[in-house]
């Protein structure tokens, strides 16, 4: 049996984490954590927000699946690593805003981190059993979002309803705006960057609108290896739960003879400028990826409310990372301010932009 506590199990990839427990006899739900909702019942040991690392102690869990949404969770991820308990990640941000410590914890632990990202698990994947010396580099795809294609001027009225129609992902909503403006895709380089131990100019991000291809690793003899798969993020759920056995799934196999589109292209980072603020941030290193997260955390939140308008966010984010000097954090408190001083920032930033 292994003990799963999952965190964040209301949200779209703790009810699919659930979904996948419920299906394989070896795995048992023992915590389960959400900000808000009620979950009682859920499994033995539940908690509604507060520390998320009290649950934690007290249910002794095999492998945590951080599925919390934003900076909340990088107080369970770090406390996963330090125990050296296998760590699913799906709470991006939290690498995103503590990389560093989170390395640093991950090393003194000695556990494993199961990225549940489906870019993060393809790669993670694609490289079992490869030497890192015979790596090239990493390829990351995006879809685009809903907005692909379109220019810069042609998205500033753009609704939060429309933001939330995703093309190939059914997910929360502040990923779904992420995915719209491409910040997503530079959460997961600056996720990618700390995972896989690459320096930046080793990761590149591709536009892939059909997201069959989740990502490809280049090896040093000019051979790409790809991995693919219908978006489902019940895949990479189950991988990173059941690993490593890779328990059956009930997702359909890839149909290739039904036609597939495969294509590939350049994101377009005029109209999409939080990419390149992601990559920049990432690789000012310090405590710039956690000023990037805190100011789009607020920004979303507020394009979200129906205040911010679309194009607010990179704006948003930019000027913060303007205004925000870079520290080196040396605990998680280090963090948390930093991150505290961003969102104050951001959200007066914000202010300004609305009225
Ligand atoms: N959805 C996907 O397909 C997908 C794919 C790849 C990666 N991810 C990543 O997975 C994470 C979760 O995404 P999601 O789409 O599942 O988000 P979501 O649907 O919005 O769910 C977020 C979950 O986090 C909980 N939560 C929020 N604030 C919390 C807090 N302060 N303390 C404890 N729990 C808190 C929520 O509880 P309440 O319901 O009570 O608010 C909910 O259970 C994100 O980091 C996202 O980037 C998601």
């Amino acid at each position: 049996m292994k003990r799963v506590a999952l965190l964040g199990a209301t949200g779209s990839i703790g009810k699919q984490a659930r979904e996948i427990v419920e299906a394989h006899p070896e795995l048992e739900l023992v915590a389960a954590a959400s900000g808000s909702q009620d979950i009682e019942g859920v499994a033995p040991l539940t908690q509604v927000g507060g520390d998320l690392t009290e649950l934690l102690e007290k249910s002794k869990p095999d492998v945590v699946l951080n599925a919390v949404v934003g900076f909340a969770g990088l107080p369970a991820t770090l406390w996963t690593l330090e125990q050296g308990v296998d760590l699913a990640l799906a709470n991006k941000e939290s690498l995103v805003a503590g990389g560093d410590l989170a390395l640093a914890a991950w090393k003194e632990g000695g556990g494993r981190i199961l990225p549940v990202d489906s870019e993060h698990s393809a790669v993670f994947q694609l490289l079992e059993g490869k030497e890192s010396t015979s790596v090239d580099s990493l390829v990351l795809t995006a879809s685009g979002g809903p907005f692909r294609g379109r220019s810069r001027a042609e998205l500033n009225s753009i609704s939060p309803l429309e933001a939330l129609a995703h093309p190939t992902w059914n997910m929360g909503p502040k990923i779904t705006v992420d995915s719209a403006t491409l910040m997503n895709k530079g959460l997961e380089l600056i996720e990618a960057h700390f995972l896989f131990e690459l320096p930046y100019d080793r990761i590149e991000v591709v536009v892939h609108q059909t997201s069959i291809v989740h990502a490809l690793v280049r090896f040093r003899d000019g051979a790409s290896l790809a991995h693919l798969g219908y978006p489902d993020m019940r895949v990479p759920i189950s991988y990173a739960l059941t690993y490593p056995e890779r328990a059956a799934t009930p997702i359909a196999p890839l149909d290739l003879a039904s036609g597939l589109i495969l294509e590939f292209s350049a994101p377009d980072e005029d109209a999409f400028p939080c990419l390149a603020l992601a990559r920049a941030a990432g690789e000012a290193g310090r405590t710039v990826p956690c000023v990037l997260n805190a100011a789009n955390e607020i920004a979303v939140a507020s394009f979200l409310d129906g205040r911010l308008p679309f194009l607010g966010i990179p704006e948003v984010v930019e000027r913060t990372l303007n205004a925000v000097d870079a520290v080196t954090a040396s605990d998680l408190d280090d963090l948390l301010a930093v991150d505290a001083e961003a969102r104050r920032i951001a959200s007066a930033l914000t202010r300004e932009l609305v009225h």
